[in-house]
This record gives C-alpha cells, structure tokens and sequence, in this order.
C-alpha cells in the first residue's frame, strides 16, 4: 500500500513519474478521461479548504471516477465522538482513495496505519502539505525547465505554513538549490527543518525583509500567515501585514522571477502585482489539478499491482 504523507514518501525518480504524467495529461486530457472509471476517492476535510479539495474532486471526475466525502469535522460523526482512525476504516469499504485534511499534526500518518486504502495528507496542521509540493514542482519546473540550480525565497509564515515546510523538503534534493528564508524573529522555519538543512549541508539564510533578498532570487515564495495557528489574537494582529508584495518591492527583482502562492492569500501580495507576468499563482491553481490527477493514478496503479 502506498500513501503520501510526507513528499520525501516519495523518491525524486518517484516526482519525476508524477510530473512527468501531469504533463501528459495535460496535453491531452480526453487520452485519460474514462481511466478510472468505476474507482471512489472520498475527500475527507476535517478543516476548511477551497482549492485542495476541489482540485482532488476535479481530478477525479476529469479521470471518469466518482466522488465522495465531508467538507468539515461537523458533518461527520466526529462532531460525536467518532475516532479518526475508525472514520478511516469505515470509509475504506466505501471509498478506492481517501485524500484528507486534518488540524491535527499527523493525523493522516496515524490514519495510515489502519488504512485499507492509500492515504493522501491533503493538510495536517502546521506540518506538511504534499500535494501542494507537486503542484508547486510543477508549476516551477513548468516555468523554469528545471528544478535544480536555483534560490528559492520563502516569505511570510514560515512557522505555520505547511506548504513552504514541504517544499524545501521537497527542493532541498534538487542540485545547487539555496533558500532564503524571509520573516520576522516569531515566524522562522521551525529548527529540526533548518538543523536538516545544515545536517545536509544545504545552503540556506535567514533575513528579515524581502527587499535584500529580491535581487537574487530565482522564485519568491509568498505565504500568508496562519491565523488559524496562532495562540493569541494580538500576536497575529501585529504581524499579519509584516510583508505586502507590491509592484515597488519588485524594482529590483529578476526579470524572469517566479511569483507563486499556495494561496488562499490575505494582504500579502497586492492584487496590482496580478497582471505582472511573472506571478504564476494562478497557474499553480491549474496545475493543482492536473498533478492531483496524476498523483491518484499513480498510487490506484500500484494497487492494482499488488
Ligand atoms: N493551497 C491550499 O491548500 O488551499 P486551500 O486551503 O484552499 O485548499
């Protein structure tokens, strides 16, 4: 059985396959239409979301499966009691794939471990976002051509944000890659990430404004910061306008800088930088969907294999 918890699940070949696919798919959709007829992926959201779980179910309708599933704790038996793991096994004998958010920090891992069928970590927590990882991929590599060779800065909630987390998880494998790391003193990329980084000796600095970074970097990498993390209201207050990415701040950026975004975003990149060709945050929204689409084939495949 193969889940995806955690994108390192997944060796870089192992990406590669996924990307590669989502491409392909892509280029021809109608080529995959019906390739999953008769399989059920039930999303299960105990957290909020707009694009991961309506990109899991647009990939698999667009793959002619069905779908099923919650939008939040409070419309499953969870709101009564029910334990995660026993939502897991009773949604097995209905469903081939399970994609799932949970607030909880390992929750999908734990889940796993009862699991007759793949887990997906659509979200856990603060932790980890992998899904949002190949999208990301593939939307660098889509730009770039490549994913090695380059400076990724990462701005904004690096505490909280699950999303920049795995993507240095994810980056950090690539050849000649180096992060800066953009935020205030409260919101650093949590240690046992940075610890990693120097354990492998990955190049990587931390700094506290975007402008002394801008100049040499390859991607920004803009996140919001996580209210719903935070212990108190007046600590987010303070630091929720920290960065606002406009127009001014990208003077001296690189002419073909990558803007991205997991998005949902707040103030943290004005809508006058939308019509800027190098924010691609938007194209990440429509890759989402085509890697989803690529990621489900690719664990019912090794299913079907065992
Ligand atoms: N990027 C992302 O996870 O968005 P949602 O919270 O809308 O799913």
């Amino acid at each position: 059985m193969r889940h995806l918890i955690d994108i390192t699940d997944f060796s870089v070949e192992e990406i590669t396959g996924v990307l590669d696919l989502a491409d392909k798919m892509i280029a021809n959709p109608a080529a995959y239409r019906d390739t999953m007829h008769g399989r059920i992926l039930a999303t299960l959201f105990f957290e909020p979301s707009t694009r991961t779980r309506l990109s899991f179910e647009s990939a698999m309708l667009s793959l002619g499966g069905s779908v099923l599933g919650f939008a939040s704790a409070d419309s499953s038996s969870a709101a009564k009691g029910e334990s995660l793991t026993d939502t897991i096994r009773t949604v097995g004998c209905y469903a081939d794939i399970i994609a799932m958010r949970h607030p909880k920090e390992g929750a999908p891992m734990a889940g796993s471990f009862k699991s007759s069928v793949p887990i997906i970590n659509a979200g856990d927590g603060g932790h980890n976002h992998p899904t949002q990882t190949l999208t990301d991929l593939m939307t660098i590599r889509r730009e770039k051509g490549r994913l090695d060779r380059m400076t990724v800065g990462l701005c904004g909630d690096l505490k909280f944000g699950r999303t920049v987390h795995s993507l240095i998880g994810a980056m950090s494998r690539y050849e000649g890659v180096e992060f800066v790391l953009i935020s205030p003193p409260e919101l650093r990329v949590p240690g046992y990430i940075t610890q990693g980084l120097r354990d492998r000796g990955i190049p990587f600095c931390e700094v506290e404004t975007m402008e002394e970074a801008m100049p040499r970097l390859d991607v920004l990498y803009m996140t919001r910061v996580q209210r719903e993390r935070f212990f108190n209201e007046a600590d987010y207050v303070r630091l929720k306008d920290t960065y606002i990415l406009d127009p001014e701040k990208l003077r001296d950026a690189k002419a073909d800088l990558s803007i991205m975004h997991p998005l949902p975003r707040v103030n943290e990149i004005s809508v006058r930088v939308d019509d800027d060709p190098r924010a691609v945050y938007f194209k990440q929204v429509r890759n989402g969907r085509f890697v989803r689409m690529a990621l489900i084939t690719t664990l019912l495949e090794a299913c079907d294999e065992h």
